[in-house]
């Protein structure tokens, strides 16, 4: 039976205005853009109460109140489902609650998994899954005419984090005990630690699960959006190739190259912008204890605050031509994307951010800049760009990017 949705703002000193209704669109359709009609309408960007079923929920959908909740240690759990717990999701970083484990977790993931030097050292498989790709990008090309991209994102994507997880098809029951070099896998890295960081294996299984299933598809889904948006303006695409051009004179690309191009850069962002991956964040935060916010509203414990991601990027009280898909916005004015500036935090914010932000951000540059300077993209007439998204667990196109790749000298 489907869960009719009903908004009250019932919490204690909670100055949300009261909604009624039922908001089943919550529950099936695109919440984010629901949500954020609610909160406009209303003009009630800084927080919405709203009961889900009997789950206390407050939405926030402006940078400040935003910012508040991210980074408050009062709000550093996730709600979790005793289902969920039950299958060991609790073990993973993204579940645990905020406490010893959780603080272990967060100290590998940054100093282990996803340290500038790992990943520097995971460079060579990032190329050669590119490459890999690019290869049978030109092959169905050149059988069907056009490309329909997202399954070979999406292969490149599981090749690379299961390489890291699983390279050479260890497990970590035959594996001996190694020590961990900087070119070595997550299986390798985890199952060097020691002492009071050793993991057990139940740990282990599920980090590395969780590396595999938030990785992939988020980092598939970005550049899947990027290059539906280069397709449909053909002047990013021309900037994009002369920026490149200049970039690879020897013909090749490496990280350290497309770090410094600064249009690329500004490309990635306006769409992490228009097209967060987790319009919602993705994962809620739970509060621990009543919190009070700067304005006055208190929070009471054990309540689901999310932030509307979404609704800040296309404000326009927060950006200009919301609505625009403008890259250049961010040559005029850098504006970091990694947690630190919530007119856009599409990773999050405060002590739960996104650990694999950014081998996401390298890999999605790396992967355009490499489709953009290999082809030059042009729609298919049979198979128009729409931009139409569906929220699963991160918000995907709903028709899948399909368009002619010309291969470029
Ligand atoms: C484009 C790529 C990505 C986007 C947009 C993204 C977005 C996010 C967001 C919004 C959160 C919640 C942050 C918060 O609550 O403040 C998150 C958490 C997380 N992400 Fe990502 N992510 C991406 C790539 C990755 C990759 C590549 C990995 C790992 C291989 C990863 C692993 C995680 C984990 C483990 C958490 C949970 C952190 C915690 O609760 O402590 N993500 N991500």
């Amino acid at each position: 039976m489907e869960e009719i949705i009903e908004v009250t703002a019932s919490f204690l000193d909670l100055v949300a205005c009261p909604i009624f209704g039922s908001l089943l669109a919550l529950s099936r359709g695109l919440a984010h853009r629901t949500l954020a009609s609610m909160a406009w309408s209303r003009d009630n960007t800084q927080l919405m109460a709203l009961s889900l079923g009997s789950t206390p929920v407050v939405v926030a959908s402006d940078p400040h109140t935003a910012r508040e909740i991210l980074t408050s240690i009062h709000f550093a759990d996730r709600p979790i489902k005793q289902s969920a717990k039950s299958l060991m999701f609790s073990r993973a970083i993204g579940f645990a609650p905020n406490g010893t484990y959780w603080r272990l977790l967060r100290r590998i993931a940054s100093g282990h998994l996803f340290s500038p030097r790992r990943i520097l050292a995971h460079e060579s498989l990032r190329q050669l899954e590119c490459s890999t790709m690019l290869r049978a990008i030109t092959n169905e090309q050149k059988q069907n005419g056009f490309v329909s991209l997202r399954k070979h994102l999406q292969f490149a994507s599981l090749e690379q984090h299961h390489g890291k997880c699983f390279w050479e098809e260890k497990s970590i029951e035959t594996v001996s005990r190694v020590k961990g070099g900087d070119s070595c896998d997550f299986v390798d890295v985890l199952l060097s630690l020691e002492g009071q960081e050793k993991l057990e294996d139940d740990d282990m299984v599920a980090v590395l699960w969780e590396m595999i299933f938030r990785g992939t598809d988020t980092t598939a889904l970005l550049t899947e959006w990027v290059m539906a948006e280069v397709v449909l303006h053909p002047e990013v695409q021309e900037k994009l190739h002369s920026e490149l051009d200049m970039a690879a004179k020897d013909g090749s690309l490496a990280d350290a190259d497309v770090a410094k191009l600064p249009y690329l850069q500004a490309v990635v962002k306006e769409t992490l912008r228009v097209h967060p991956p987790g319009p919602l964040l993705s994962w809620a935060r739970l509060s621990t204890s009543d919190v009070q916010l700067s304005n006055g509203m208190v929070i009471p414990a054990n309540t689901t605050a999310m932030v509307n991601m979404w609704a800040i990027t296309h404000d326009p009280h927060v950006w200009e031509d919301p609505l625009e898909f403008k890259p250049e916005r961010f040559i005029e004015a850098d504006v970091d994307v990694r947690g630190n500036d919530l007119r856009l935090a599409p990773f999050g914010a405060g002590r739960r951010v996104c650990p694999g932000k950014n081998l996401g951000l390298v890999t999605v540059t790396l992967w355009v800049a490499k489709l953009v300077h290999s082809f030059k993209w042009k729609q298919d007439v049979d198979h128009p760009v729409d931009l139409g998204e569906v929220l699963k667990l991160s918000c995907e196109m709903k028709y899948p990017l399909c368009a002619v790749a010309m291969q470029r000298k």
